[in-house]
């Protein structure tokens, strides 16, 4: 089939501590925070942080909710370790990186003939960088990572399954992918087309117990990938629905793009994304981004109730806006935001309740 997919868009995990969250992807990984907003489902604030490289490419975005609520299970069914690209040569570099942040890691290790070293999230959550030489996208530079070595986006990422079978089916058959080869436990699977962040591995592990679903500390979401239209996301729908994935999800408005859900075979949940005109850019300017709270404008009227229940946090310095560059623009004031693009499809919003009564300890 010809693949509506293009690449992926961001991977959804959830750690625990929001701070500590912050501090593990922008001193350790290095990434640059481009968004703090919150969770648009539910009753309760979750933030919901963006970290990605230094163009907030589609492709490099990790999303995070801190859910120090509860911790969750890591298990197959689930997204296993999450890919950056790094240049050749670099390895090494992240072996002390990682050292010298007291992260534990795997030691170099190969798969398909590349090397990379994992790295452990203070939550649990793995990361891993691989050597790329063929990634040009702009990395995000901090004091310790340079650009020589610094991560570009995303390779891809791994994901846990007992069993191959199904969850193969799923990606070549409803996704597009197709498969490219395996190397010992390690199933790979590559959308056609170029540029990076095309690349899954499944990593079959049949004797590892199923992972948790809902939200829990040390444990990953779901992974997102990128088609180009609201009509290409309500098409993927029609081929889910037609192979028998009948559980997809309607199309929501996520703000900055709009969403469609549906649990894969394997267990992982896989959602795919059309964007909006302006992304990440359309409520910060590019130099402010990820410096304050920004909620969807159905949410602003609640702000207050929301932030009071939020974990306070310190953005990193690398994050602030240079001297001579673009302010970050005022929060939008409910009523008074510009008339929103109207979507081509129906797509849908939830509005939360965000009352004292659900904070908790
Ligand atoms: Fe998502």
């Amino acid at each position: 089939m010809n693949s509506l997919i293009q690449s992926v868009h961001h991977i959804t995990l959830c750690p625990g501590g929001a701070q500590q969250d912050i501090d593990f992807f922008t001193k350790v990984l290095g990434q640059r925070l481009v968004k703090q907003t919150v969770l648009m489902d539910g009753n309760i604030p979750i933030y919901h942080f963006y970290y990605g490289n230094g163009d907030a490419d589609v492709g490099s975005i990790a999303t995070c909710f801190p859910y120090s609520r509860k911790p969750g299970r890591a298990g197959s069914g689930q997204l296993s370790c999450t890919s950056y690209t790094v240049p050749v040569g670099a390895i090494p570099f992240w072996k002390e990186h990682f050292e010298r942040h007291g992260a534990d890691h795997s030691g170099v290790q190969e798969r398909f003939g590349t090397k990379y070293l994992r790295a452990r999230h203070p939550a649990g959550l793995l990361f891993e960088v691989i050597e790329e030489r063929s990634d040009t996208r702009t990395p995000w530079t901090t004091t310790q990572v340079s650009k020589d070595v610094a991560t570009r986006g995303f390779f891809g990422a791994v994901l846990s399954v007992r069993d191959p079978r199904e969850q193969e089916s799923f990606f070549v058959d409803a996704l597009g992918f197709r498969k490219v080869g395996v190397d010992g436990p390690y199933h790979r699977f590559e959308v056609p087309g170029t540029g990076p962040g095309r690349i899954v591995d499944l990593h079959v592990e049949p004797e590892r117990s199923p992972g948790s679903w809902g939200f829990g500390a040390g444990t990953a979401h779901h992974i997102a990938f990128n088609v180009e239209t609201d009509e290409a996301l309500v098409n993927q729908k029609a081929v889910y629905e037609e192979l028998g994935y009948t559980d997809a999800s309607e199309v929501k408005d996520r703000f900055y793009f709009h969403s469609m859900y549906v649990r894969s075979p394997g267990g992982i949940l896989v959602e795919c994304t059309a964007n909006v005109p302006g992304g990440f850019y359309k409520d910060e300017a590019p130099e402010a981004l990820g410096t304050s709270l920004l909620l969807p404008p159905w949410f602003e009227d609640q702000r207050e109730a929301i932030v009071s229940q939020l974990e306070p946090i310190t953005v990193p310095e690398e994050n602030r806006p240079k001297p001579g560059t673009t302010p970050a623009p005022q929060p939008v004031v409910a009523g008074q935001q510009k008339p929103a693009e109207e979507p081509a499809i129906p797509v849908s919003h939830y509005k939360a309740k965000f009352g004292a009564d659900n904070q908790t300890t």
